[in-house]
């Protein structure tokens, strides 16, 4: 290759390592960045750097693991075009949601009304399936559902849908600890981790659904008065199959790591209430699967897979960008398998990271090429 591991591996690089004061977290979740929960995304700061150091101006990025959306975001604000391609339709969704260029009068005479007529009482509140009868209390359900009747009538229904789910997830019959996997429902008051007290589950929605209509609205129009009118793709399905359009500048992305997060589980409530397509079996390194030798052989042959078919649609001598915690090392044999060279590894410190999954840990990023 011509050059040394020691000129590849740059160690840790201080200019991606922010400090929690560096970069409160109210500036990791700006404008759309906070439409929803979402876990196991990157800060957006990250991805600006990236897209800046690794992706000509005016060029074009793909992200074959979209996720929430991140780089797309931070494409369009950066003045670049971008595609992401995700398997999970909620995550699909909230992209469409985020990127879309929402004309701000309309939205904003669309939100207000639905939020009007909910607060009248109309809708229709329909029967609910199993799910929804275990997981919330029979008022939140009643708010959840007349909600989601009325989302159809509006042009910004997407936007609406991504609202009800925001306030879905919040109502949920969980503890205050628990949110991100809770396993069962909780139905009577709990001893609260979090707030040292006794709390008690959610009762209804309708203030989640308030809440959230007007912190959506305010989210977007910020969005709007940064990104540029740059386009952003947003394609459902499996990466290793997709005809992907192109060609692109570069890839710039973070993968599914085996055995860390279900991605279509956590936004359980979001499929069972928009009766959304639940594709788990085409996830790459879900939790579910483990981390059995069996799976992390099916895990790199998958990701291989996806990184192949990015280099089929990628403009010749153009980088892919991997952000990965790759403390299995499975990512050497992952690029030899997609025909990669690794041309310079660079280390992250992450400093902090919200919610149960907190502390800290470094994250790789990978600038790879066709071999
Ligand atoms: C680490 S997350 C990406 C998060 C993203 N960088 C962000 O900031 O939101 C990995 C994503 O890969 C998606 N994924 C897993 N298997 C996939 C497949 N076969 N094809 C496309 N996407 C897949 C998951 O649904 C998940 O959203």
């Amino acid at each position: 290759m011509g050059v040394t591991q020691e000129q590849i591996y740059a160690g840790l690089d201080l200019d991606l390592s922010w400090s929690e004061r560096d970069l409160p977290e109210r500036v990791r979740t700006k404008h759309v960045h906070r439409l929803h929960p979402y876990l196991g995304k990157y800060i957006p700061q990250l991805v600006e750097e990236l897209l800046r150091r690794h992706v000509p101006a005016r060029g074009e990025v793909l992200d074959p693991f979209a996720g929430s959306g991140t780089t797309l975001v931070q494409a369009l604000e950066s003045g670049l075009d971008s595609a992401g391609v995700d398997i999970a339709a909620f995550n699909c969704l909230l992209m469409r949601v985020k990127t879309a260029e929402h004309n701000p009068f309309v939205l904003e005479r669309e939100l207000r009304d639905a939020l009007g007529r909910f607060e009248r009482g109309e809708g229709k509140a329909a029967r609910a399936n199993a799910y929804v009868s275990a997981w919330f209390a029979p008022q939140s359900r009643a708010d959840l559902l007349r909600f989601r009747s009325l989302a159809n009538d509006y042009e910004h229904a997407d936007v609406l849908r991504v609202i009800l789910a925001r306030a879905a997830r919040s109502a949920r019959l969980t503890s205050h600890f628990d949110l991100d996997f809770p396993r069962e429902p909780q139905t009577e008051p709990y001893w609260c981790h979090k707030h040292r007290r006794e709390c008690r589950p959610v009762e209804h929605a309708d203030h989640f659904i308030r809440r959230y209509t007007l912190d959506t609205l305010t989210r977007l129009k910020e969005f709007a008065r940064v990104r540029s009118r740059r386009t952003a793709q947003v394609l459902h399905g499996d990466a290793r199959e997709l005809d992907l359009p192109g060609p692109f500048d570069a890839v710039v992305t973070s993968p599914p790591y085996p055995g860390l997060i279900d991605y279509h589980e956590q936004h359980r409530y979001a499929y069972e209430l928009l009766s959304l397509d639940d594709e788990r079996e085409r996830e790459l390194g879900a939790a579910a699967r483990g981390t059995s030798r069996a799976a992390l052989t099916a895990y790199t042959e998958g990701i291989a897979g996806v990184l192949g078919a990015c280099a089929d649609a990628l403009r010749p001598r153009s980088r892919f960008v991997i952000v990965v915690n790759d403390r299995r090392e499975l990512y050497p044999q992952i690029l030899s398998q997609a025909g990669l060279v690794l041309e310079q590894r660079y280390q992250r410190h992450v400093n902090r990271r919200t919610g149960r999954r907190a502390g800290e840990y470094f994250e790789d990023v990978l600038v790879a090429r066709r071999a």
